[in-house]
This record gives structure tokens, sequence and C-alpha cells, in this order.
């Protein structure tokens, strides 16, 4: 794998939390961990590899506080740096469905950009880091782990539907799947605190009620 060691992926996410400081980062850390913890009992994956890549998979927050043009961001400081293994999890982790019109946010980049977006994902072949990486970052808020379901509703909320939303939710629900039939166990057993953060007393926003 063409991926940073753990040390400099760490002082990477330091770097870019100077730049643009936020929840990301704390996101990210939890990002890691699970995906340390589920490709620890996954039979073909590297626990240290599944935290690197979860370590950087946001890198792209780094340029600023964006949408969607995170992804692309975080691939071209990766690339550049000849991290290719790591900048296709930063292009591929927002993708359970391999489709730039299932999304969640705002497609904030050039035209070319996007362009390039699409035939990327178009010849990209996911393997399962990038699988696994797409189903960490639904599971992991700022504050800790969470049950999928309650982040893709907590998320519908804040940002509203749209015609291909129930494509995404099956596309997070089919990468678990996948997951759990190759872990043998509930991604769930895996990650420390799931229970508590996602039965916390609820704070909705009124606006959103
Ligand atoms: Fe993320």
């Amino acid at each position: 794998m063409n991926i940073p060691h753990r040390e400099r992926a760490r002082a990477f996410l330091a770097e870019a939390e100077m730049l643009n400081p936020g929840p990301w980062v704390q996101h990210s850390l939890f990002v890691a961990q699970a995906a340390e913890a589920i490709a620890e009992a996954h039979p073909h994956l590297d626990a240290e590899t599944g935290y690197i890549l979860g370590i950087l998979h946001d890198i792209g927050r780094r340029a600023g506080v964006t949408n969607l043009r995170h992804i692309i961001d975080g691939y071209t400081f990766l690339h550049a740096l000849g991290f290719e293994d790591a900048a296709q999890i930063s292009m591929t982790h927002s993708f359970p469905v391999r489709d730039i019109r299932v999304v969640n946010g705002q497609w904030d980049c050039s035209p070319e950009e996007l362009q390039f977006i699409e035939a990327y994902l178009a010849q990209v072949e996911f393997s399962t880091y990038d699988r696994l990486l797409q189903l960490c970052d639904a599971l992991a808020l700022p504050s800790g782990f969470c049950l999928i379901e309650k982040r893709l509703v907590d998320v519908a909320l804040r940002h509203g539907v749209h015609e291909h939303t129930l494509a995404r939710w099956r596309g997070y629900f089919a990468v678990q799947a996948e997951l759990e039939a190759a872990i043998g166990a509930s991604i769930y057993s895996l990650l420390p605190g799931v229970i508590e953060n996602t039965f916390a007393p609820m704070q909705v926003d009124p606006k959103t009620m």
C-alpha cells in the first residue's frame, strides 16, 4: 500500500487542524479507530492500514470549510505526495454507491473537477479498504461511534432528502452487510461506547423539527 506511516499521517492531520480547525478532526480520529478495529477483525485487512486511511480520509478539509470538494482537495494533496492509496480513499469514501448524484451535500467544485471525479469513479476498482472507510465515515461522529441509521436520519433532518437518498442508505447497509459477513460479527461489537453515544439524550435543533 502506498500510504504514509502512522506518525506522518498524524502530523498531516495536526497540520490540517491548524489550517482549518473543526469537529471534523475528532470525527477523523474516530473513523481511524473504527477502521482499525474492524480491519483487525477482518481476515484480509491490516489494522494499521485501516487506522492510517481513517486519519487521512477527510484531509482535504485542510483547504478550508468546503462541502464535497474536500474529496478532490484531499486527493490532490495525497496524490502530489505519492500516497496513491490514501488519495484513492479521499475520493471514494463518500460513495457507498458509485454515482456522483448519490451524495449528501453540495458539489462546490468546478465543472472540470466534477468531470475528473466522475471519470475517476468510473474506472477505479473499489477495494475492501474503500468499502471499510465508506462504512466508518457513516458511523463516527465527533463525539464517538453511532448507529448508522441514527446518523443517516440526523443528516436527512439537517440537510433534507432527495430522489437518491434511499439508494445511498441502501448502499451503506450493503457495505455493512459485506463487512459483517467477512468478520462474522456485528460491526457494533467492535466499537466501544457505541451504545452510550447512540442513545445519549437527543439534541435536536428546533428549526429541524
Ligand atoms: Fe469523514
